[in-house]
This record gives structure tokens, C-alpha cells and sequence, in this order.
């Protein structure tokens, strides 16, 4: 057989192992696009980059911010953005790439005026998770427009958490990060209560980046924190 004859043959065949270590992901992983998206300042707002996570038009988009000098064995701050389409009641952000055992931020539009309550959640089984109070959530903006509801809040506590499956976001360049969200289409029935029931997903997924397009400076972070309100 002629080289070029064997390279035809073989060129198939590494297509397959690329597709083949994509399988091997976590087979409920629903791929979307990550990127890194940045701010842009605005009066003593500095300007703030974030990990942006987008599925689909239907689907809310997740952006998440940290402090570039967290260090994994210290709890640090994180905020984290969901903007999303109307017909999502509730969308949820789990910080340790599940369901269970790791802080989950929810939220959920409460009116018409733009406003979003937020709460901080923790599920140790596949039930409507119960409020966790060892996270606390600073709202830092709040908008509605004619598609979409968005909030955005600073979270103490979404950064390390204990039980038996403890763990903490690491924060070393190239390590990979499991994250994980889930949205839900039918009404919240009490949206004014942020310890409220809510129902169950329509739709969830995961998604895996390491934290690089997170990371800004300490200051320009806390200004951030600090100026920005809702
Ligand atoms: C009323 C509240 C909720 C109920 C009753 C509920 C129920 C469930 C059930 C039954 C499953 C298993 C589905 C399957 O394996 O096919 C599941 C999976 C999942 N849920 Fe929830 N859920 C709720 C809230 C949430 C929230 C708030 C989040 C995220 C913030 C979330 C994220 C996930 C994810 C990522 C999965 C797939 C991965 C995993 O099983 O850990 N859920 N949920
Ligand atoms: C509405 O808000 C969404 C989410 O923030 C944004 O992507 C979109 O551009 C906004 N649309 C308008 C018309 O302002």
C-alpha cells in the first residue's frame, strides 16, 4: 500500500479517537461555548472580566468573576452573572459541578420592575434544595429589558464548602474546573421568598474550564464589589 493510502486510512481513524475523548466527558455535560468576557468601566466601576458560559439562545448565560490571587486552601469571594430569556422561571449555578453536596446559586425574576430574588442553596439529594446559610449573596445589579432578566451577585462561602464532599474551586492555572446549572420553565410560586420551593429543572448541564478567564486583580475586584449596587 502507498503511504499516501495509509495515511487515508489512519487520518479517519484519528478523528475517531478526538470524538472518542470527547464521549469519555461526563456524559450529561451539555457543550456550550466558554469564553472570557470583559466589562467596560463605567464611573467608579472598574471594568471586570469574567468566564462566560453560553449554551443556546434558550438557555441563560452564566459569567463568573474571582480574585486573581485566591489561593484553593482559602475561601475567597466570587460573582457570578445569569442573564437569561424570559421563559427560564429559575436558573441555578452549582459551583461544584453538581447537584448535590456544593453551593448552589438560584434565581428568579420577582415582578415585572426587574427585580430578582436570589438564594443561596445546598441539595444533598435530588429534592428542591434547602436554603445554605453558610454562603450569604450580595446583590450587585438586577435589569430586566423586552428578552431577557438579569442579576448579578457576590457570593462569601461559594468558594470552599465541607461535608463529605467537600471541596473548593482551584484556582491553579490549567487546572479544570467542574461547573454545573439548570433552569427551570414553570412559575416560581412565591418569588418574593428567597427561601421559597421552587420546581424541579427542565433543563441542566455541566460544563468543565479552568478559573484563568475569571481571575482579576484583588483592588480592582474589590472596587468592583464595593461601587457597584443595585
Ligand atoms: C426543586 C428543585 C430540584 C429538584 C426536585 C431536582 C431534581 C433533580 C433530579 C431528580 C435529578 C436527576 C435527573 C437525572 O439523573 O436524570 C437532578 C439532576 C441535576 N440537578 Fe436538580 N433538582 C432541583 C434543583 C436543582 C438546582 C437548583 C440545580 C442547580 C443550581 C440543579 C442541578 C442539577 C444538575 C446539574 C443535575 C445533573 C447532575 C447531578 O445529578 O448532579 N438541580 N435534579
Ligand atoms: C437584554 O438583556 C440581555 C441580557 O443581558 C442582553 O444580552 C440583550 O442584548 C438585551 N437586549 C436589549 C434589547 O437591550
Amino acid at each position: 500500500m502507498h503511504l499516501s493510502s495509509v495515511l487515508a486510512l489512519l487520518l479517519p481513524l484519528s478523528g475517531v479517537v478526538v470524538s472518542g475523548k470527547a464521549v469519555t466527558n461526563e456524559k450529561r455535560q451539555v457543550y456550550g461555548v466558554t469564553s472570557k468576557y470583559c466589562s467596560t468601566a463605567s464611573g467608579n466601576v472598574p471594568a471586570l472580566c469574567y468566564l462566560q458560559y453560553y449554551v443556546s439562545p434558550t438557555q441563560p448565560t452564566f459569567r463568573i468573576a474571582i480574585p486573581s490571587d485566591a489561593s484553593p486552601s482559602q475561601p475567597f469571594d466570587t460573582i457570578l452573572q445569569i442573564h437569561s430569556p424570559h421563559a427560564n422561571t429559575w436558573a441555578g449555578f452549582s459551583w461544584g459541578g453538581g447537584m448535590t453536596l456544593n453551593p448552589l446559586t438560584v434565581a428568579w425574576p420577582n415582578g415585572n420592575q426587574g427585580q430578582v430574588t436570589v438564594s443561596s442553596r445546598w441539595s444533598s439529594g435530588r429534592t428542591t434544595p434547602g436554603v445554605y446559610s453558610q454562603a450569604t449573596l450580595t446583590k450587585l445589579s438586577q435589569s430586566r429589558n423586552s428578552t431577557h432578566w438579569s442579576v448579578e451577585v457576590a457570593c462569601k462561602g461559594c468558594s470552599k464548602w465541607t461535608g463529605s464532599y467537600g471541596g473548593a474551586l482551584n484556582v491553579n492555572s490549567g487546572t479544570v474546573q467542574q461547573f454545573a446549572w439548570a433552569i427551570s420553565r414553570t412559575a416560581v410560586p412565591q418569588p418574593a421568598n428567597s427561601a421559597a420551593s421552587f420546581p424541579v429543572h427542565n433543563t441542566q448541564g455541566m460544563f468543565s474550564e479552568p478559573l484563568e478567564f475569571a481571575k482579576n486583580a484583588r483592588a480592582t475586584f474589590n472596587s468592583y464589589v464595593q461601587n457597584k449596587k443595585p
